[in-house]
């Protein structure tokens, strides 16, 4: 499993649609959002797909970025997204995440990047500078503001009546497709393939025409389950159903669910039941023993073909011996009644 940790300070779109797009997989995952605003609706909407979230000062992020550092150790992360966080990022953090910090920018860079250039203000001067292409980027992050290493880009054309309101959602829509697509990219370049059965993540890499080289990892239960939008990846659907690993259901399993087991394979005759016998003794000699008898009785047939052999042998055992016990209480009753009845006792 590959973690990602979303760094955010706005409304968070760009960061729930990382979610939606890899949380119901099993090898990339957003783990934790950390945000430098108090009240960033990122938090809301983290939290509600079950993402941790966690609110750090600016201060902290500018002079105890060891504190940051320690949390993204703590949640196993491998991958920064910066998902419209507007915050100062120390050169300590981008150090220790060398090549692994992705940046989102909603421009053509290294056009309209740099210092003031983010949110509206990009787009404002896109179309005062009447141009008829703009687009979004991933970069890797560096010590230099807006200037790393491309890993995705793509246009969107700017129309004459364009508002920078209405550029910002085509934008969006763009951000939206080439976010995943750069984080597959760099999980891709870091690690080396071994050959995997298709899943969520391989269709997404083939969708995406980029390899997914990422080694397996053992099964992790919680966070996909956590979210919402869990099974509902367009991507998951396209999984083969021959290569899902469907449980045995274990009710299935259960005796009770199989209507009748075979008869034993081994030539064994049925136990003897006893029944008549049993009968006879209820009826003449003592009624609770003689039902019990009758009882066993019937169970050694239905043991036998159940196919419990030791069952049945039991149970005709079992009649037998409350077959005796009812003809001896029945024989010691009728013997103690004659001299009682003499006695004028009954
Ligand atoms: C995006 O346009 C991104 O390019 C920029 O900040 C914006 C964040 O939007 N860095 P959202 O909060 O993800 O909706």
């Amino acid at each position: 499993m590959t973690n990602i940790a979303v760094f955010a300070s706005g409304t968070g779109s760009n960061a729930v649609n990382l979610v939606k797009a890899f949380n119901s997989g099993s090898r990339i995952r957003v783990a934790l959002c950390l945000t430098d605003r108090e009240n960033a609706p990122v938090i809301e909407k983290m939290r509600d797909l079950g993402v941790e979230t966690i609110y750090y000062p600016r201060s902290v992020w500018r002079e105890e970025p060891q504190t940051i550092l320690d949390t993204l150790k703590a949640h196993d992360i491998q991958i920064i997204a910066l998902a419209g966080f507007l915050c100062f990022l120390s050169e300590d953090i981008v150090n220790a995440y060398d090549g692994r910090i992705l940046n989102i920018h909603p421009s053509l860079l290294p056009a309209y990047g740099g210092k003031g250039m983010h949110g509206g203000n990009v787009h404002k001067a896109v179309i005062e500078a009447g141009e008829k292409k703009s687009g979004a980027t991933v970069h890797i992050v560096t010590n230099e503001l807006d200037c790393g290493p491309i890993v995705v880009q793509r246009e969107v054309d700017v129309l004459p009546d364009d508002t920078p309101e209405s550029l910002e959602a085509k934008v969006h829509e763009v951000e939206y497709q080439i976010f995943p697509e750069a984080v597959v990219k760099t999980v891709a370049g870091m690690t080396t393939p071994p050959a995997i059965p298709q899943s969520a993540d391989d269709a997404w890499a083939e969708a995406l025409g980029v390899p997914n080289n990422v080694p397996p990892i053992p099964e992790q239960p919680a966070p996909a389950s956590q979210s919402p939008y869990a099974g509902q990846s367009p991507f998951a659907a396209q999984q083969p159903i021959s290569n899902m690993n469907v449980a045995p259901n274990p009710w299935m399993q259960n005796q009770a669910f199989q209507t009748r087991q075979p008869r034993p394979a081994v030539n064994e005759p049925m136990p003897k039941t006893y029944l008549v016998w049993s009968v006879v003794c209820t009826i003449l000699c003592c009624f609770i023993p003689g039902i019990v008898a009758i009882i066993n009785s019937a169970k050694v047939s239905s043991k036998y073909y159940q196919g419990d052999i030791e069952g049945a042998k039991r149970a005709s055992r079992n009649a037998e011996i409350w077959i005796i016990i009812s003809f001896v209480l029945g024989v010691i009753t009728n013997t103690l009644y004659i001299p009682l009845s003499i006695a004028g006792l009954f």
